[in-house]
């Protein structure tokens, strides 16, 4: 059954003026940031990659263009017109990558098979004032193996106060109207800018892929802090059961009351 729903309408209409939009409306930056971010995803040459809500297919592309041919590169997307445009665009560039339909809330594929994620843009959707937040972030973390990185290039929040305005005042008046001329559908736009305004600051985004279990979370501000490239990466076991700190930082599990005879509890690190 297909996907229903607010987002999956909205980015199901983009496709035809998607991609020129996006070089317009970053002045042409867009792919550079996604090249940054895909040469950290590529850092540990990792055999199977995933495009997490690939769009058009611009990461998926790097991906499989510079990962070479030890890299088998997927693009998943829920949105049928998206994967479509992603599709022939691969063809043309006579890449092969294997696109597939899914909700990230439930991704199609063996736990830990993953060694690395990267999305562009996507990680907003996904999080901001979305009830599956939880439920995204938790998928992406199960598909990766121990080791694995996830690398988000996103919009975010400029810490000094005049590149924040510059950057807000730019999302109020002109994504929405030049996204509107071009595109025709100004729900989509004010959505896009409404999204990026609100969005978390990079430092709220650490703590949610701490909190879902990613122990190695870093980030890198571009443009001022307009935009930010977020890593995130799961430690090997040996390296997490070694930890000393953390396990004194873990909460006490409640244990049952004392009993006369001696017990012993075992606690899963
Ligand atoms: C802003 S676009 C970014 C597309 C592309 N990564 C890029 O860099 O241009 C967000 C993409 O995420 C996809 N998406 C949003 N929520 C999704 C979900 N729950 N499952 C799968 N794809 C989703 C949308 O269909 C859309 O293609």
């Amino acid at each position: 059954m297909p996907p229903s729903g607010f987002l999956h309408k909205m980015f199901s209409s983009l496709p035809p003026r998607y991609d020129l939009l996006n070089r317009l409306l970053t002045w042409g930056q867009d792919q550079g940031w996604r090249r940054k971010a895909v040469v950290e995803c590529l850092k540990d040459r990792p055999r199977w990659v995933l495009d997490l809500g690939c769009g058009t297919g611009d990461l998926a592309l790097q991906l499989a263009r510079l990962g070479g041919p030890g890299a088998r590169v997927l693009g998943l997307d829920f949105s049928l017109p998206m994967l479509e445009a992603a599709r022939a665009k691969a063809r043309r560039a006579k890449m092969e990558i294997a696109f597939i339909r899914a909700d990230a809330a439930h991704l199609p594929l063996r736990p830990g098979l993953l060694d690395a994620i990267g999305s562009s843009f996507t990680l907003r959707n996904l999080t901001y004032r979305n009830p599956g937040a939880g439920q995204y972030l938790s998928q992406a973390h199960e598909a990766l193996r121990p080791g694995a990185r996830w690398v988000m290039v996103e919009t975010s929040q400029p810490p000094g106060a005049l590149v924040r305005w510059a950057f807000h005042s730019y999302l109020r008046c002109l994504v929405p109207s030049l996204g509107s001329l071009l595109s025709g559908n100004r729900g989509a736009y004010r959505y896009l800018a409404g999204s990026a305004l609100g969005f978390f600051p990079a430092e709220e985004v650490s703590r949610m892929l701490l909190e879902t279990g990613f122990q190695k979370v870093t980030f890198r501000r571009l443009l001022g802090g307009a935009v930010a490239i977020h890593t995130a990466v799961i430690r090997f076991l040996s390296e997490r059961s070694m930890s000393v700190p953390r396990l004194l930082q873990r909460t006490p599990p409640q244990l049952p009351p004392l009993s006369p005879s001696p017990r012993v509890v075992i606690v899963a690190l």
